[in-house]
C-alpha cells in the first residue's frame, strides 16, 4: 500500500538496552531502584521474570514504571525453575556475568533463535575467570548451566566489539579477586559503564579498555530511561523516504555510542533536526524532527558499525530508495543476531523488488528501485518485521508480513504508532 505521508508526533518506547540493565542492576543493588520510562517489551519482561525467579521483589507500578527492591547480590536465591530468557540475547549474556557471583546452580534456556546464537564469546572468558559453565557444544549453545563462585579478575581482549560480551565480563568482575578489564576492537555501547557509575560503582575507561575493581557494592537509585534510538530509527527512515512526511520523535536517547544512524542518514542527505537536547542525565536525550528528503547512497563500515549494528536492516531499506550505490561492510556480526540479518534483509527485500546482494560481511544495495507488495516474513525477528512494515508503506500493491507480532520484543505499539501517523 503506498502511504501518502506520515505526519505527527510520537513518543517511542524506552531503550531496550537501558531497561534491561536497570532491572538487572537494581536486582543486585542494596536498596530500592525506581525506573521511569521502562520498555514493557517481551525481552525486558523476560529479564524481570528471571530475576523474580532469583527471589527479587520487582513490581510494575504501571506500563513504564518499575520498582526493584534490591537486597544486594548475596541475597539472590538459587532458582527452583529454569531461567527462560525468551528471545533476549542481552538477558542471557549479561545474566551469566551476574550469576558468576552467586554460589549456586542455575540453568538458562531461550527460544529457537537463542538456541542458535553463540554463547562461547561469554562462557569462554567466564571460564577463564574460574567460573563453572556448561552447555551444548562445549558451552557455546543453550541450555546453559552455571555454578557461580569466586571469580578471579582477568584482562580480556575481545575479538568482537560487543556490549553484551563487555558487560558480562565487567559484571563478573564486580565480585572477582583483583581487577577485571576488557579491551574491544572498537567502542560498543557504554550503557553498562554509565549505569554502574550511577549505582555508585567506580569504572575506569582508557581508550578502548574498561576496568573494574572487584568487591564493589551497588546502591539502589533512580533510572530515567530515554526512548530507544534503535526504535526511532524506523520512523527516521520512514519520514525520510515517504514523500511529504514530517515526524517529530520525542525523548530519543542520544548516547554517542548509539547515534551512528544519525551520522549515516545525514551523510545520505536526510533532513533531521535535533531539538531540545538534554545532557544532564546519565543518558542524554533529545527530540528529533525528520522530513521527507532526497537520499543518496553511502558507505557504512569500520568503527561506525557497533554504533548502528541494530539499525542496519532499516538502513538497507533507506538505501533501496537512495540515488546510487550503498555498501555496508565490516558487519559480519549481523549473522549472529536474532536471525542472520544479512540473509533475512537481502531475501525479504529481494521479494519486494529491491536490487540488493549479500556479501561476506554486509551487503551492497543499488538504490532508486520502486518496491512492490509481496508475501514477506519477519522470521520472528522484531527489527526485520518493523523494517518490512516501513517497506510496505512505499510498495505498490499489497504486502503481507508473516510473523509480524515479533515487533513486541522491542516495540509493542509499533503498528499503532505507524497507523496514527498515516495521512
Ligand atoms: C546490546 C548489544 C548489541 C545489540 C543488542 C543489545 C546490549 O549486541 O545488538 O540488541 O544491550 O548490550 P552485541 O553486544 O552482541 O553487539
Amino acid at each position: 500500500m503506498t502511504v501518502k505521508a506520515l505526519r505527527g508526533t510520537i513518543q517511542i518506547p524506552g531503550d531496550k538496552s537501558i531497561s534491561h540493565r536497570s532491572v538487572m542492576f537494581g536486582s543486585i543493588a542494596e536498596g530500592t531502584t525506581t525506573i521511569n520510562g521502562f520498555l514493557p517489551g517481551d525481552d525486558c519482561l523476560s529479564t524481570i521474570s528471571c530475576f523474580q525467579k532469583l527471589g527479587v521483589d520487582i513490581q510494575m507500578i504501571d506500563e513504564q514504571s518499575v520498582v526493584v527492591k534490591g537486597k544486594g547480590i548475596q541475597a539472590l536465591k538459587e532458582p527452583s525453575d529454569i531461567l527462560d530468557v525468551g528471545n533476549s540475547g542481552t538477558t542471557i549474556r549479561l545474566m551469566m556475568g551476574i550469576l558468576a557471583n552467586t554460589p549456586f546452580h542455575s540453568t538458562m534456556i531461550g527460544d529457537e533463535s537463542i538456541a542458535k546464537r553463540p554463547m562461547k564469546r561469554v562462557t569462554g572468558p567466564l571460564r577463564d575467570m574460574n567460573i563453572h559453565l556448561d552447555g551444548r557444544k562445549d558451552a557455546n549453545f543453550t541450555p546453559l548451566v552455571i555454578r557461580g563462585g569466586q571469580a578471579k579478575g582477568i584482562h580480556y581482549t575481545s575479538p568482537v566489539a560487543s556490549a553484551q560480551v563487555k558487560s558480562a565480563i565487567l559484571l563478573a568482575g564486580l565480585q572477582a579477586e583483583g581487577t577485571t578489564s576488557v579491551t574491544e576492537p572498537a567502542k560498543s555501547r557504554d550503557h553498562t559503564e554509565r549505569m554502574l557509575e550511577a549505582f555508585g560503582v567506580k569504572v575506569e575507561e582508557e581508550g578502548l579498555t574498561v576496568s573494574i575493581e572487584g568487591g564493589q557494592t551497588l546502591r539502589g537509585t533512580h533510572v530515567e530511561v530515554p526512548g530507544d534510538i534503535s526504535s526511532a530509527a524506523f520512523f527516521l527512515v520512514a519520514g525520510a523516504i515517504i514523500a511529504n512526511s514530517r515526524i517529530e520523535i520525542q525523548k530519543v536517547g542520544m548516547n554517542p555510542t548509539r547515534t551512528g544512524i544519525l551520522d549515516v542518514l545525514s551523510n545520505m542527505g536526510a533532513s533531521i533536526e535535533t531539538v531540545k537536547e538534554t545532557k544532564e542525565t546519565a543518558e542524554p536525550y533529545a527530540d528529533l524532527v525528520v522530513e521527507a528528503s532526497h537520499l543518496k547512497g553511502t558507505e557504512v563500515g569500520g568503527d561506525l558499525i557497533p554504533r548502528l549494528i541494530d539499525e542496519i536492516p532499516i538502513i538497507a531499506l533507506a538505501a533501496t530508495q537512495a540515488e546510487g550505490i550503498t555498501v555496508i561492510k565490516d558487519a559480519a556480526e549481523l549473522k549472529v543476531k536474532e536471525t542472520n540479518r544479512i540473509d533475512t534483509v537481502v531475501n525479504e527485500l529481494t521479494k519486494m523488488g529491491a536490487n540488493i546482494e549479500a556479501t561476506e560481511d554486509g551487503m551492497i544495495i543499488h538504490g532508486g528501485t520502486k518496491l512492490h507488495g509481496a508475501n514477506v516474513n519477519s522470521h520472528g525477528d522484531h527489527r526485520i518485521g518493523m523494517m518490512l512494515a516501513v517497506a510496505s508503506c512505499i510498495a505498490e500493491g499489497e504486502t503481507i508480513i508473516e510473523n509480524r507480532d515479533a515487533v513486541s520484543v522491542s516495540y509493542p505499539q509499533f503498528f499503532a504508532h505507524l497507523e496514527s501517523l498515516q495521512q
